[in-house]
């Protein structure tokens, strides 16, 4: 299981700091954009982006949590991104649309779901999408309690996408920490997002490294 630290739990005033902690330790590093519409909430924007990605040793995952996130995925290649995910909740009917943008755009490509959406609605994007974020969470805010039902909604999506002969990985975002990571890891979640339990710990380093063995 890879851990991809989330920068929205970073320290903002020593953004450089974080972002080497994250090169030095981490699998991929998650950058969360919300417009305060799609989720109750505004985070950082491309300007914060852009600035970061030159500095990046990792690949850059980008989560947009923005209504019409087909404006935004030019920019988020241009940046350098090795994954882009919009929300289904966003999307509609124009997921697989979307799908082929971002693969147009050279990136791996996901669709985010909240925790009150049912994953089969993610089941017709099974051999079109890169990876599958099954928010463990809802979208928003980082430090929230982990929501244990993911375990079973991420089993279901491994068992769908296994019947069909695909291939799609399973990202988990949200209350990720020291007691449930080796649970994701035994229902085959392939990438864990982790935000607090990495920046709030007095030694982010060690944090990855924890939760990938755990
Ligand atoms: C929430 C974000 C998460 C958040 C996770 O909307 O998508 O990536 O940073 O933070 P923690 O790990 O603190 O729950
Ligand atoms: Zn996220």
């Amino acid at each position: 299981m890879k851990i991809a630290p989330s920068l929205l739990a970073a320290d903002f005033l020593h953004l450089q700091e974080e972002v080497e902690k994250v090169n030095a330790s981490g699998d991929i590093l998650h950058l969360d954009i919300m417009d305060g519409t799609l989720v109750p909430n505004i985070s950082f924007g491309f300007s914060v982006l852009d600035q970061l990605a030159p500095a990046m040793k990792v690949p850059m995952d980008v989560h947009l949590m923005v209504v019409n996130p087909h404006k935004w995925f030019k920019k988020v290649a241009d940046d350098g991104a090795y994954m882009c995910s919009f929300h289904l909740e966003a999307a509609g009917r124009r997921c697989k649309e979307f799908i082929d943008i971002i693969h147009s755009y050279g990136m791996k490509a996901g669709i985010a779901i909240d925790p009150d959406v049912p994953v089969k609605k993610l089941f017709p994007y099974i051999g079109k999408a890169d990876f599958f974020l099954i928010m463990s969470v809802f979208a928003g805010f980082g430090g929230q309690k982990f929501i244990e039902v993911t375990l079973d909604r991420v089993a279901a999506m491994k068992a769908e996408i296994a019947a069909r002969g695909a291939d799609a990985l399973i990202e988990v975002d949200g209350g990720v920490n020291f007691n449930n990571a080796k649970a994701l890891r035994d229902v085959g979640v392939d990438i864990a997002v982790a935000g607090s339990t990495v920046f709030h710990s007095d030694d982010p380093v060690g944090a990855v490294t924890a939760l990938r063995e755990a």
